[in-house]
């Protein structure tokens, strides 16, 4: 099982240099989904290579796609999907392989998906999306695990989500994409990962409206085409390194990085006392490595502060001056980091969905990353901490961050990966 090390034996080093950041891990998810919709080629540029892309490409070539990758770029056909069946032990391994359900659905009217269950991070229901599917006419029978869903008389329908999922906006929007009429979908979930689905669906010969705002409205196509597009940067990676150059000091630039997309995370991150400048060629932080307490953070659907950066927060939160409330309005328990920070000698007392941080010097320790973002948050806390941290449990952060060891190295890191 793969660990890493980060050794500050005598000081933790400043960050500094420049970062490409890697292509965005929840774009390109649905992305993979939305080329089953062709039977023409979809190539997608800026893919990050990691171990979700990894997993959704599994299930994308078990239902007959063919995949082939040429470094950042993945080239992707479903010429012909000879199964339209995703088994438990691909649904385990990745929850968004529910995504595929509206793109399976959208080609062949049948679908049988094994329930993606619960996560590390809480029960991850997937009822928004059955309810939707349901007002489109899908006949749905959910028991024994499995989803068994008939579309053969699907309608366009108006949908209004009681909450705005990503995955559920996602996948009505790949199933609408191929129902006649027009469907619109109310409370909307509006990350920038809807408006690049959007974007890639209408390249195909989709006609979307709407992505980014509260109410998306799809017109069915009866064919689409192969396309072409990029990968997004990865806000949640950027986010990430950035809580670590606030905690740890120095200065890095963020290329290609839109501080349009990380306006809660960079105001937070100013009350720290980082300077930020957003421009057209990204984002570029500098801190002096003594962060001051922010009093509280809150997360919330886009555009409020996102639940996937409120553990890196939190590892930042537990190394500042002064105390933060953190509340996870999002996930019931995506607190599990919390427990690894106390070994490195953070001061935490926890309540439900609430969190209060007193802010100490951290010391390397031993600990386990239990899931991906409270993985990274101990990779934050590690670069900061004083003397030695071995974070277990390596391949959780491998999902979804391409080489921090190498991008954290080149900034001045003492991290390795073994
Ligand atoms: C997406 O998950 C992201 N994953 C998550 O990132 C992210 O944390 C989440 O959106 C919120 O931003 C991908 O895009 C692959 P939701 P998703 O449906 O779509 C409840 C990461 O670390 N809900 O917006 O599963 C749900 O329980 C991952 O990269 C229902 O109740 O999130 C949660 O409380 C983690 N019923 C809330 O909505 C449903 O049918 C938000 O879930 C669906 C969701």
């Amino acid at each position: 099982m793969s660990k890493y090390i980060i050794n500050n034996d005598d000081r933790a080093p400043e960050l500094k240099g420049a970062v490409k950041v890697q292509g965005s891990k929840n774009g390109a998810l649905p992305l993979i989904a939305a080329a089953a919709l062709t039977d023409g080629e979809v190539v997608l540029k800026n893919c990050p290579d990691i171990l979700d892309i990894e997993n959704m490409l599994r299930i994308f070539e078990s239902l007959g796609g063919k995949s082939e990758r040429r470094g950042k770029e993945l080239r992707l056909k479903m010429e012909y999907m000879n199964s339209a069946e995703i088994s438990s032990a691909l649904a385990g391994e990745l929850r968004s392989s529910v995504f595929m359900l509206g793109a399976i659905l959208s080609r062949v009217r049948q679908a049988t998906v094994a329930y993606p269950g619960g996560c590390d991070i809480g029960l991850r229901p997937i009822d928004l999306h059955l309810k939707a599917f349901r007002e489109m006419g899908v006949k749905i029978r959910d028991k024994y695990g499995f989803i068994r869903c008939d579309a053969s008389n699907t309608h366009a329908a108006d949908i209004d989500l009681d909450y705005p999922s990503v995955g559920a906006t996602e996948n009505v929007m790949m199933l609408a994409a191929g129902t006649p009429g027009v469907t619109t979908v109310k409370n909307a979930a509006r990350e920038p990962e809807i408006a690049a689905l959007q974007k890639l669906i209408n390249l195909m010969g989709g006609h979307i409206s709407g992505a980014g705002t509260s109410i998306v409205r799809i017109e069915g196509s009866d064919k689409f085409r192969g396309a072409e597009t990029a990968v997004d940067f990865d806000r949640i990676v950027a986010g990430t390194y950035m809580t670590a150059v606030t905690l740890c000091g120095g200065e890095v630039m963020f290329e290609g990085a839109d501080g349009e997309q990380l306006t809660a995370l960079i105001s937070k991150l100013k009350d720290t006392g980082a300077e930020i400048i957003c421009s057209d060629k990204g984002i570029k932080i500098s801190s002096s490595g003594n962060p001051k307490a922010v009093g509280s953070v809150e997360t919330g659907a886009y555009p409020g502060f996102p639940t996937d950066l409120q553990a890196p927060f939190g590892a930042l939160a537990a190394a500042s001056s002064g105390s933060t409330v953190i509340i996870e309005n999002i996930f019931e328990t995506r607190f599990k980091y919390l427990a690894e920070l106390t070994k490195m000698g953070a001061s935490v007392k926890v309540k439900d969905r609430v969190a209060v941080l007193n802010g100490k010097r951290l010391c390397g320790a031993e600990v386990k990353a239990m899931d991906l973002r409270g993985g990274a948050a101990l990779m934050v806390a590690g670069l900061k901490a004083s003397g030695v941290t071995v974070i277990e449990n390596a391949r959780h952060i491998a999902r979804g961050y391409e080489a921090p060891e190498e991008v954290l190295g080149a900034l001045g890191a003492n991290i390795v990966k073994v």
